[in-house]
């Protein structure tokens, strides 16, 4: 299972660059505006940055919803560096144009999947990623991870190619648990990733080991 971060926070994503495992980086409008990047030649010059420190695939989502703005944005901004991948949202013009840039050899990501007939179209659209969100599933009194379940037995059965993506990540549970259930990538906060480190017995085991060395070793 590949492992993006899922933040346009510089400093996050070079510290979970250098723990060696990160395959790539998921960005949104709203986590851009997060941090404070506003402007095109500012979000130009973000995502080069992003994707000088990540060589995977990094997601950089239009803004346009008409099939011609979603064109002319995603040429853009796969465009910008080699391993930008055009994140387009589950709406009719959005299936349109990943239709396109599946015919015309742009990788995309298709976002706000919240269903798994949402999920047959990206994959009949050719979509490189498909990204249920999870955690927002959650918040609503359903289950995320029954849906990426479906999606995977879908996927599997049907041959389909698409990568599921599983988004909208809240903690290092969820990230076990869509690995458990076929997630192809996870796109995680820093928080989650970290949070995977920590068992409490780890921390006594260590504790334990370096005070008897500390015993005979001064
Ligand atoms: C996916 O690519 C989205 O950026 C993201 O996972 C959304 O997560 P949120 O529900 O925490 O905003």
């Amino acid at each position: 299972m590949k492992f993006f971060i899922d933040t346009a926070n510089l400093d996050e994503i070079r510290e979970a660059a250098e723990l060696g495992i990160l395959d790539g980086v998921t960005t949104n409008p709203s986590l851009m505006a997060k941090e404070g990047i506003s402007g095109k030649a500012n979000i130009e010059k973000h995502y080069k940055t992003i994707c000088e420190i990540v060589p995977g695939d990094v997601s950089a989502e239009v803004i346009s919803t008409d099939f011609k703005g979603m064109v002319e944005e995603g040429k853009y901004l796969s465009g910008l560096a080699e391993n930008i991948i055009v994140k387009v949202p589950m709406i009719k013009d959005g299936v349109k144009a990943l239709s396109h840039f599946t015919e015309i050899g742009i990788e995309t990501n298709c976002t706000l999947v919240f269903s798994s007939a949402q999920a047959i179209l990206a994959a009949k659209a050719g979509a490189t990623y498909v990204s249920p969100f999870l955690g927002r599933i959650d918040d609503t009194n359903w289950d995320g991870m029954e849906l990426i379940k479906q999606m995977a037995e879908i996927y599997a059965v049907q041959g389909y190619e698409t990568e599921i993506l599983a988004a909208s990540i809240r903690s290092p549970m969820h990230i076990v648990q869509a690995a458990q259930n076929g997630a192809d990538v996870v796109t995680c906060p820093l928080k989650a990733i970290l949070g995977m480190l920590y068992h409490p017995l780890t921390d006594i085991g260590l504790a334990k080991f370096l005070a008897d060395y500390k015993k005979v070793n001064g």
